[in-house]
């Protein structure tokens, strides 16, 4: 981690804020993992569907059991960890962000999908780490960075769609 960093979206100490409650996120990363992907999908029950390896699962109890949701909540949280942890670098971000875009345009999980995922995943933190840790300036920072994260899905969906137009 650097350790001043010159990233215009957000300050040093919000890259702090962020990384810190990230990391005490990971220390249980599986059952964090776990909680909430139940969370979002019994809140948004439809995007069950995007994910061939896990539309048959109808109750929380197989959710639960299920090695597939496990090993998929380990993939997006390490995903979210390699995007914290190069914060300072927004380069990098920007390099990890167009390739997830892509991978999920590809699935047909475009920005509205991301909107969603933002949401939960500040609902997520506030209900678990409680809101003296994520308190409103922890909630700011984390809000620009998932913004970031949907603002990046949308220009490449666009620009996918441009590309289309102009070879058809
Ligand atoms: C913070 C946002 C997200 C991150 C960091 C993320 C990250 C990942 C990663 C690392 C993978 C595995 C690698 C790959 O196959 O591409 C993956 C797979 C996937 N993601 Fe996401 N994802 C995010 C949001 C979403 C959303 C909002 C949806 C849909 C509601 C979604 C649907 C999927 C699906 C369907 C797969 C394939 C799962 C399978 O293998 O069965 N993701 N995601």
């Amino acid at each position: 981690m650097a350790e001043s960093c010159t990233n215009a979206l957000l300050s040093d100490d919000e890259v702090k804020v962020i990384q810190s409650i990230w990391s005490s996120v990971m220390k249980d990363a599986n059952t964090h993992g776990m909680n909430f992907f139940l969370k979002f999908f019994r809140e948004n029950p439809t995007f069950q569907e995007r994910f061939a390896s896990l539309r048959n699962l109808k109750t929380e109890e197989e959710m639960k059991a299920s090695k597939r949701l496990k090993a998929h909540a380990a993939s997006v949280f390490h995903a979210i960890t390699a995007l914290v942890d190069n914060l300072d670098d927004l380069e990098c971000v920007s390099d990890m962000l167009e390739k997830i875009a892509a991978n999920h345009l590809r699935r047909k999980v475009n920005w509205p999908f991301f909107d969603r995922i933002a949401l939960c995943i500040v609902a997520f933190l506030s209900e678990t780490l409680g809101t003296q840790i994520m308190d409103s300036k922890a909630t700011t920072a984390w809000t620009k960075v998932l913004n970031v994260i949907t603002e990046t899905v949308k220009r490449v969906e666009v620009e996918q769609l441009e590309t289309q137009s102009a070879s058809s």
